[in-house]
């Protein structure tokens, strides 16, 4: 059959093949909702081409048998060095998003970490899962509202608990403002109007959206009147600023391990140990809150310097293939989170799709390692990397933006 190879099914071989699987299947709205960021871009371009500029020295003639890829976070065991990152509001990608995702990350033997904006119940999400679980904590509605999920939280049996600090504001994201999400959550059907052909245009996400109640609130955060909706979030992110005294009430609550997300400096790094926490994660919300700012793995090593081994390192941001996720490894990182890049698959097909980029990252790493000439990742030796200069060793270096419009024709390529 000469055409056989042109009627094949296309082959989804990486994230990026994802991605544009999620562009095909979600409305305009929803697709730029979950893959832009703030501002220009910069960050969000930088958090991924930054991974370009390290390269790797690998040792050759080394048989490896296939690498465990086994690790410890917080004293908890995962199969892989990787963690399914706290993204809000996947219920609106794919019905009980947020339970398709757990479900899928605890197949695979590793965690994953609830948002406070999560559409689906905490308790529902742990009922899902038999892996483990963390809870991201904002503080939205304020105290009272968020010392009532994080003892459900500890009821339902999540392991840990995130403390998200980079988010004293919504990022400006431009993309929902031309999309017009505000309009399109509103109560009033006539503002609606000039955006719904984005909707109107995506029939079988429509359907499956309908079929799971349509809009969803947010039942971890249950405002005097029930939960809040889907409007209300931006101002009420903006009324509950985390602040460095509010974690003398949470330790009082939570005794379990505390995580710090969104340190990029040495200095939050140093208060973060101070105050207690088990873990930080170097992570700029994937380019959402501050553009401009360092491109994660070039803050992870002035981070990891900083902590000396008092706490544990995590990173997130960029992340799309498992060569990444071993450079962030060689520069300091016990693991990653990734965002995007299962949430690119939850769009494409639900739990099948956050298994099959949980697969794609496991297959990368392995192959990285075995291609490094390195048994296992306990073996990773710093000299199985070259920096640029400026890069890593101690303070990092102002970052280098990608070339503008990058993503830009990266996103034209979807279509
Ligand atoms: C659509 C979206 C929603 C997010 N929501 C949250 C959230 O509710 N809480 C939080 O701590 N981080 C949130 N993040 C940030 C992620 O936890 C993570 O830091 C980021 O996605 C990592 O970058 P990556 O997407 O390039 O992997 C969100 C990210 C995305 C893409």
């Amino acid at each position: 059959m000469p055409h056989a190879a042109a009627v094949a099914p296309p082959r989804v071989l990486n994230i990026a093949d994802l991605r544009r699987a999620a562009f095909r299947r979600l409305p305009r709205a929803v697709f730029d909702y979950v893959d832009g960021g703030a501002e220009a871009e910069n960050t969000l371009r930088s958090n991924v081409s930054v991974f370009d500029e390290v390269l790797f020295r690998p040792r050759g003639a080394v048989a490896s048998p296939r690498a465990s890829l086994d690790t410890v976070v917080l004293g908890q065991r995962f199969s892989l060095p990787f963690l399914l990152a706290p993204v809000g509001s996947t219920r609106l990608v794919w019905p009980r998003g947020e339970v398709e995702a757990a479900g899928a990350a605890a197949a695979a033997g590793t965690g994953y970490i609830l948002s406070t904006l999560a559409g689906t119940s905490l308790e529902e999400v742990k009922a899902g899962s038999d892996g483990v679980c963390w809870y991201q904590v904002y503080l939205v509605g304020g105290r009272e509202v968020a010392s009532a999920a994080i003892e459900r939280a500890r009821r339902a049996g999540y392991s840990a608990l995130v403390l998200t600090v980079d988010t004293a504001i919504s990022g400006l994201r431009e993309r929902d403002y031309r999309n017009g999400i505000a309009q399109l959550v509103a109560a009033n059907p006539f503002r609606k109007l000039p955006y719904v052909w984005q909707i109107l245009s995506r029939p079988g996400w429509l359907l499956s959206y309908l079929g799971d109640g349509g809009l969803m609130r947010f039942p971890n955060v249950v405002l005097p009147d029930g939960p809040m909706g889907y409007a209300a979030v931006a101002a009420a992110l903006e009324q509950s600023v985390v602040s460095w005294a509010d974690l003398k009430w949470i330790r009082e609550l939570w005794k379990g391990p505390l995580v710090i997300k969104g340190i990029l400096t040495a200095e939050d790094a140093e208060r973060a140990v101070d105050e207690g926490a088990a873990a930080v994660v170097v992570s700029n919300h994937g380019g959402r809150q501050l553009d401009g700012v360092f491109p994660t793995l070039r803050a992870l090593p002035e981070v990891a310097a900083a902590v000396r081994g008092r706490t544990e390192v995590l990173m997130d941001g960029g992340i799309r293939r498992g060569s990444d996720i071993v450079k962030a490894l060689l520069l300091g990182a016990r693991a990653v989170l990734i965002g995007r890049a299962y949430v690119y698959g939850l769009a494409a097909a639900g739990g099948a799709g956050v298994s099959r980029a949980i697969e794609i990252l496991t297959a990368d790493l392995n192959r990285t390692l075995r291609l490094l000439g390195c048994p296992s990742l306990a073996e990773l030796q710093p000299s199985m990397i070259e920096l640029p200069e400026g890069f890593a060793r101690g303070r990092p270096a102002p970052s280098r933006a990608a070339p503008a419009g990058e993503l830009v024709e990266e996103a034209a390529d979807v279509h």
